[in-house]
């Protein structure tokens, strides 16, 4: 089995959910607290052992691209100014050399053309991709605990959760089979199924770790839902070959892309600092 070294991240998204916000600042660069949103799924990602981080970004994009770059001069008046532990914080922070790369999707075609824009760059081997909208929080990360199921069972995996089923239509959703560990295997998908046919309420959670292989299927995938080239519909034709396992994720998940998810996200995590966490309850009581 081949070591999963690889993440992608699909960041070339127009962000209509969260306009005004998002026309000239990514949606991925919305700050959560004191970090951008995309900096909580790269971390996730490092943490499940990842070295090499791929970005499929989009016209408008470029300062994802240098927030994981060092800032010389930044970097300069910080020690000038004997700013040791914000150095630290984004020394810590900052991927190696050599170890991020950028290509673009020129077309929103939909995700799984998106994750198609990517084969090159990962060439022949699995890799892990994470929707940038979602922050996830658990101990160890969604991806970690992805990555050690892959160990035991290899072959493709799909973080997966409990919708409301009066809301599986906004997402893909996973027939749930044989249990195996921490995982079951998946008994096909549908994306965004209309109200009253899905088959399960375990909706994909944008976290996946994947064989190489759909990149030729993704070459000729035709237009879905949406109107767009879907990954999952990539996916379905995949479990014909290759077994696609579903790891039912436990903790917690903010959809980052909507201002409700949003706002939940900065509440939550504000609630972890131990420096915030009195102030926010006390705004919070104060305002209710
Ligand atoms: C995408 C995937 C869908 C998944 C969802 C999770 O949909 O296509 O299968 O459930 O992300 O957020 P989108 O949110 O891009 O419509």
């Amino acid at each position: 089995m081949k070591k999963l070294r690889k993440a992608v991240f699909p960041v070339a998204g127009l962000g209509t959910r969260f306009l005004p916000a998002t026309k000239a600042v990514p949606k991925e660069m919305l700050t959560v607290v004191d970090r951008p949103v995309i900096q909580y799924v790269v971390d996730e990602a490092r943490e499940a052992g990842i070295e090499h981080f791929i970005f499929v970004t989009g016209r408008n994009k470029g300062v994802i691209e240098d927030h994981f770059d060092i800032q010389f001069e930044l970097n300069e008046t910080l020690k000038d100014r004997g700013k040791t532990e914000q150095l630290d914080l984004l020394d810590g922070m900052q991927p190696a050399a050599g170890t991020t790369s950028f290509t673009r999707q020129q077309e929103p075609l939909g995700l799984g053309h998106a994750v198609w824009c990517a084969r090159d760059l990962v060439g022949d081997e699995p890799f892990a991709l994470l929707l940038p909208d979602m922050i996830m929080q658990a101990e160890p990360g969604c991806m970690a605990q992805m990555a050690e199921l892959y160990r035991e069972t290899g072959g493709n995996v799909i973080g997966v959760q409990e919708c409301d089923p009066a809301e599986a239509h906004k997402y893909g959703i996973v027939g749930r089979g044989e249990e195996k560990g921490a995982g079951f295997r998946i008994t096909g998908m549908v994306e965004k199924p209309p109200k009253g046919t899905a088959p399960s309420n375990l909706y994909i959670n944008g976290r996946y770790i994947l064989q190489p292989t759909i990149f030729d299927i993704l070459e000729t995938q035709e237009r879905g839902a949406g109107n767009e080239i879907q990954l999952t519909d990539g996916m379905l034709k995949l479990e014909k070959e290759e077994p696609f396992w579903g790891f039912h994720f436990t903790g917690e998940v903010y959809d980052c892309g909507s201002p409700e998810g949003f706002v939940e996200a900065n509440v939550a995590i504000a609630m972890r600092k131990k420096e915030l966490k009195a102030r926010v309850v006390e705004t919070v009581e104060r305002l209710r």
